[in-house]
């Protein structure tokens, strides 16, 4: 009843936009990540959500050559980090290398890339890092081939094999390695055994995610949280023997190491290219799914954003404690100084969920979740996935291109 409720606002909270003001959507904020799409994937796989089209050079260059426009719309500015996700954004070398080149020179920080294990080559590694690249992010999903299967991928546990030595070898300063579990069709210990297997490469983050099952998704089942709660605990011993310790919600850090792969739940974020979404503290909002409009927007120097979620202060303030408390750590001073005029009701709240036991101070600054929040949060993160990702995600059944590709198509929301 409460969830239905939710639901129904947060679609309240979408509205379309069409030509909002450069100024209105600009980044005010230093600390301002760069995310960059790449939709392209030469195979499909059942399980992934991503908006995504059938790889096609001819397409890929025009596309390449619209975000370079769509990122010139906006007033030069650097950027802390840039994260290249799609899709797949190693589909095609070249292309790759020269977005990278472009966008090197106003990064400060790091620049991280999603991988796909098929693509994980001594050759393009070595490019990537002479390019500038030190953070990359590899998506593995499984050590066994029926988890695989399961998922649709294209590629095997041994392929899985060669790609983590490859990028283990490589010598990149942070590599992420992506893994999903779905308990509907396979035990905990499958996932454990996975998460064991990773850590034998010494990655320097794994990432672990419950299978989510979008509506346009083959799988009948529903997620468990409780169940997938008590595998995270499992896991948590887990890595603790292995050198391991629990970093954000669904993210593990080796001892030692530091910097991050994290690409959206940044403070805030400029996402460029089909899909993408920009959070700038004073609005969230989405681009175009639609090919043909998004080459339209840019030709015409307007920007391609086609959806806003209208967030009062309050809830700008409420999305940023969001994030901040994924990434396990949130600093209440810094809060406070982005969302001056809810001080007052920030520190209530604050209080309030200390007063739940959701909190505990992790540093002088920062504060973390308890464990009886990290249960409240793995619910909410899981809700918050379908009743405001969905809906905004939905939106491929509507445009034209993803008609073409053989992607199973959404179920409309009701
Ligand atoms: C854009 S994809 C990865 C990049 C690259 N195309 C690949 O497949 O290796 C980003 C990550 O999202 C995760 N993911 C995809 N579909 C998911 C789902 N339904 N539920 C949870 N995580 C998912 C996977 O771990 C995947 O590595
Ligand atoms: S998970 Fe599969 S479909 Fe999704 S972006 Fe990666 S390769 Fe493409």
């Amino acid at each position: 009843m409460l969830i239905s409720f939710l639901k129904h606002q947060a679609r309240y909270k979408i509205h379309p936009e069409i030509d909002p003001l450069i100024e209105s959507i600009s980044a005010v904020h230093q600390d301002t990540g760069l995310y960059l799409h790449i939709p392209f994937c030469k195979h499909f796989c059942t399980f992934c959500p991503y908006h995504k089209f059938r790889y096609d050079e001819n397409m890929l260059r025009t596309y390449t050559e619209a975000v370079f426009r769509e990122f010139g719309l906006y007033p030069p500015r650097e950027y802390d980090s840039l994260y290249v996700g799609g899709g797949t954004p190693t589909v095609h070398q070249g292309l790759l290398l020269e977005l990278i080149r472009f966008f090197r020179p106003i990064i400060r920080r790091e620049i991280g890339v999603e991988l796909h294990p098929l693509d994980a080559t001594g050759e393009l590694l070595e490019l990537m890092e002479t390019e500038g690249v030190q953070y990359l992010s590899l998506g593995i999903q499984s050590m066994h081939d029926e988890v695989l299967r399961h998922f649709g991928r294209n590629h095997s546990a041994r392929d899985n094999h060669r790609a983590l030595s490859q990028v283990m070898n490589a010598g990149y300063k942070l590599v992420d390695v992506d893994l999903v579990f779905d308990l509907a069709a396979f035990s905990s210990e499958v996932v454990l055994k996975d998460f064991e297997t990773v850590c034998a490469y010494l990655p320097h983050q794994i990432s672990i995610y419950p299978m989510m099952r979008f509506s346009f998704a083959p799988y009948r089942t529903k997620n468990q949280p409780a169940r997938e709660f008590e595998t995270f605990l499992q896991i948590d011993k887990l890595a603790l023997r292995m050198g391991y310790h629990r970093d954000m919600l669904w993210t593990y850090r080796r001892s030692g190491v530091a910097g991050r792969y994290s690409s959206v739940t940044r403070p805030f974020f400029r996402g460029i290219g089909i899909s993408a979404s920009s959070f700038n503290g004073e609005g969230f909002y989405v681009n175009t799914f639609d090919y043909d409009r998004y080459l339209t927007c840019i030709a015409n120097a307007r920007l391609p954003v086609s959806k806003r979620y209208r967030l009062s202060d309050w809830e700008n303030a409420l999305f940023y404690l969001f994030w901040s408390l994924y990434r396990n750590e949130l600093n209440l001073a810094l809060w406070c100084d982005y969302f001056p005029q809810q001080k007052a009701r920030g520190r209530l709240l604050f209080r309030y969920l200390r007063l739940l036991g959701y909190l505990e101070p992790i540093s002088p600054e920062l504060w973390g979740l308890t464990q009886h929040g990290r249960k409240a949060f793995h619910r909410l993160e899981e809700w918050l996935t379908y009743a405001m990702i969905e809906p905004i995600w939905n939106d491929y059944a509507t445009t034209p291109r993803a008609r073409d590709s053989d992607q199973p198509q959404p179920a409309r929301g009701p």
